[in-house]
């Protein structure tokens, strides 16, 4: 049994903390809020002990699980306390943000560069929810894709509500890495979540675009991310469920595979719970968690390149030069 503690008597803690606790092999045993309702409303959900502080919680708890469900804008400093403190962690996206998931900026990238360095010492597990990757169409396209369905990859393109924005680049990351630059077009002083046009080159010269905007709203889905090879293209839309992939070149389009979600059904409420399973088992098991630390950092250090990029009006910014400068090596 998997003992787990959570870090929030809000909705999405409270969330998290039932998926954890309906889990068979894991269970809720203490809950933290420094907000005295929260608190009390996360004792009652879960009938266990609550403590007012990280600190109260580390000296009485010995859950070797912290769902630490905070937002972006104060993540890191419990986060890295956490992990000082030998604890494994789970927690929610994007890493750090203090102007929030919207405009994550080069300099959030710097703040969380310590506790990346402090994780990867540390052995500990330490995971990020990027739950999108629990949902079958993007689960497809990404098996898709490494198991070479498509054939040689040539060109991703992306589109995504800021709602869904870590997620997007989390996608395109999981399946194809970090690219090698970014250059972009958007004005990162604009308030609120600032548009923006990202165009991308990996090393192996497959080449991409995403694009990124609040003001168009849902749009039909939410998000959509197409990668095209050279045998077949496929693209997963939107958070209720539907995937396609289809030979290349063909018209009208050749179906290799449909696949859209039940009626009534959808993957987003399913995400979580199956996102609950994977890290149970990965502690379980002793293996990284479904989408770890590094996925963490990856999707910060390609927004810190992209918001680089913006400032400098669209210059072409190498990744690695970014990462350098962030962790300071
Ligand atoms: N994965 C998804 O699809 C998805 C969907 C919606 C939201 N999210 C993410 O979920 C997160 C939700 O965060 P939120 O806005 O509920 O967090 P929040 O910062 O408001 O914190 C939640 C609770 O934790 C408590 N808290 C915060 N820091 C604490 C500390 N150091 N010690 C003790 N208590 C503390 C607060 O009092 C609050 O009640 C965001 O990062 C958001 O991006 C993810």
């Amino acid at each position: 049994m998997v003992k787990c503690a959570l870090i929030s008597g809000k909705g999405m803690g409270i969330m998290h903390g039932r998926n954890f606790n309906n889990h068979p092999d894991a269970k809720v045993v203490a809950v933290c809020d420094m907000d005295p309702n929260l608190l009390e409303t996360a004792k009652k959900e879960f009938n266990v002990p609550g403590y007012s502080s990280i600190e109260e919680l580390l000296a009485n708890c010995d859950a070797e699980l912290i769902l630490l469900i905070v937002n972006e804008t104060r993540r890191i400093p419990p986060l890295r306390q956490l992990i000082s403190a030998g604890r494994n962690v789970f927690t929610e996206k994007p890493l750090c943000g203090l102007e929030g998931q919207y405009r994550v900026r080069e300099e959030d990238a710097k703040i969380a560069a310590p506790a990346i360095k402090e994780w990867r010492a540390s052995g500990l597990k330490f995971g990020i929810d990027y739950n999108y990757r629990f949902m079958t169409h993007f689960k497809k396209l990404h098996e898709d894709v490494v198991e070479g369905r498509l054939g040689k990859i040539c060109m991703v393109r992306a589109r995504a509500h800021f709602n869904c924005w870590s997620h997007v680049i989390d996608q395109i990351l999981w399946s194809m890495g970090l690219p090698e630059w970014v250059r972009v077009l958007g004005n990162p002083n604009e308030p609120g979540g600032w548009q923006r046009m990202i165009q991308m080159k990996w090393a192996n010269g497959v080449i991409g675009s995403l694009d990124g905007s609040n003001t168009w709203g849902f749009d039909e889905h939410p998000l959509r991310v197409k990668i095209v090879g050279d045998k077949c293209h496929a693209e997963a839309r939107g958070l209720d469920g539907w995937y396609r992939r289809c030979k290349s070149n063909t018209w009208p389009d050749t179906v290799e595979e449909i696949w859209t979600v039940e009626q009534g059904k959808s993957e987003m409420s399913e995400s979580f719970p199956r996102m609950a399973d994977g890290v149970i088992k990965a502690m379980q098991e002793n293996k990284p968690f479904p989408a770890d630390g590094e996925a963490a950092w990856n999707e910060i250090l390609f927004e810190a390149a992209v918001h680089r990029s913006a400032i400098r009006d669209g210059e072409k910014v190498m990744i690695a030069d970014v990462e350098k400068d962030v962790m300071g090596e």
